[in-house]
């Protein structure tokens, strides 16, 4: 498949910055969209825009029709048992705290214990410190080695009676290793113990398969996979979703309202409070489309692979991960930090005696966008004993030749500092 064939849909990889090629290599942070997402938004907003399960006017019903469609699209990606096991959500983080908040309220009490590991994002981390907190609860972590792989051999150890869930990523935001899931599921299930996976690096790399996996709770965020701001998506399973008590009140939410008693409306809408952002679901529908079959040209052929591209796509981002990995770990006093063998495509490093900053500001000088700092992970940051990393993130869209430059715009910093 020629990956740039790729570039073309997304309008705004063709732009300069600093008077230079955009090299865009911040993609774990944010991702760039398709031509067909941005139409889809546009079309929303420019003719067709009707507040959801509302209305019964024509725009209403055409918006509502295609949100419904959107939720169906998500059931597929993730092969859920039932489209109303998939829920609305304004990110990845809303849905970690949906989730800490209404499991929290149902199932933790004081004395119960909460795992996650020592790579997760801080929107993996503060939910469930929030929880314990209300509830009287402990947070065990589960560590990581140098190497960035979790110390599996542990986990048994960590999960008891009072273990009342597993919370973990799928792929490390720094570190970008791919953990075994599957396995985390069983251990934690052969004990009775739900496991809530963080997808929003994972879901635009190849995803989950909920129903193989046993996957309780799985949430990723729109922007990250080609979609829109604003939205994103929590799985789980019916039996929890029934359980749970509501997050938020407010419409769309209820079935009935009065002062004596107030009831809920069924799933899904009974986690989807007040006018959901159905342009950016709807816009996440479309994102999907696209990742599945690629985009309709004027003369409404497909341009792309229709057969599975999602593990095409992924090939690709490895050959660049590969390149990347080895270009870089040959210049002197750079360090890259996660070298597990399951590696998702990105690369977070150093440079002996620059300051992580430096680095990013003079790449972007040189049309080279990269993100740096803590990443939202200062545990993380903590277990290497820094302040802050440089961190590269591939996307399918991205070429080799870019992975060059970004390594000569490494030499170059090098050089000049
Ligand atoms: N969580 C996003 C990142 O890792 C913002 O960059």
């Amino acid at each position: 498949m020629n990956f740039m064939n790729y570039r073309q849909f997304f309008p705004l990889l063709s732009r300069t910055v600093n008077g230079k090629p955009l090299v865009y290599l911040d993609n774990a942070a944010t991702a760039q969209k398709p031509q067909a997402v941005i139409d889809t938004v546009n079309e929303l907003h420019a003719a067709l825009n009707g507040n959801i399960h509302r209305g019964v006017h024509y725009m209403a019903e055409q918006c509502t029709m295609r949100y419904e469609a959107a939720r169906e699209s998500v059931r597929k990606l993730l092969n859920a048992e039932k489209t109303h096991e998939a829920i609305f959500t304004a990110g990845t983080t809303a849905g970690i705290n949906l989730v800490a908040f209404s499991f929290g309220e149902k199932y933790v009490k004081a004395g119960d214990e909460i795992v996650v590991t020592e790579m997760e994002h801080h929107s993996n981390i503060v939910p469930w410190q929030l929880l314990c907190e209300r509830k009287g609860a402990t947070l065990k972590v589960l560590p990581f080695d140098n190497e960035g792989n979790l110390r599996m051999d542990l986990l048994p150890s960590l999960l008891n009676e009072k273990t009342k869930i597993v919370a973990v990523t799928q792929v490390s935001n720094v570190l970008g290793t791919v953990n075994p899931v599957e396995k985390i599921i069983k251990i934690a299930h052969a004990k009775n113990i739900p496991v809530l996976v963080d997808g929003a690096q994972g879901a635009q790399h190849g995803g989950i398969d909920v129903q193989k996996t046993g996957c309780d709770f799985y949430v990723f965020s729109g922007h990250k996979m080609y979609g829109p701001t604003g939205v994103g998506v929590l799985y789980a399973k019916e039996k929890f979703l029934e359980e749970m008590p509501p997050y938020q009140g407010g419409g769309d939410m209820v079935k009935t309202v009065s002062f004596a008693k107030t009831t809920y409306a069924d799933l899904p809408y009974k986690f989807e409070a007040g006018t959901a952002n159905y342009i950016g679901a709807i816009g996440l529908g479309s994102a999907i489309e696209f990742l599945n079959n690629g985009q309709k040209t004027e003369e409404e052929s497909y341009s792309l692979c229709s057969c599975s591209p999602l593990s095409a796509l992924q090939a690709h981002e490895h050959a660049l991960l590969q390149r990347a990995t080895q270009e870089l770990q040959a210049i002197d006093g750079l360090k890259i930090y996660g070298n597990a063998a399951q590696k998702s495509s990105l690369i977070s490093f150093t440079i002996d005696g620059i300051h992580h900053l430096d680095v990013a500001q003079i790449l972007d000088k040189l049309g080279i966008a990269v993100r740096t700092g803590t990443l939202c992970a200062e545990p993380v940051m903590q277990h290497f004993g820094l302040t802050g990393m440089v961190r590269a993130s591939f996307a399918f869209y991205n070429t080799l030749e870019e992975v060059d430059k970004l390594v000569e715009g490494v030499k170059k910093v090098k050089a000049m500092m």
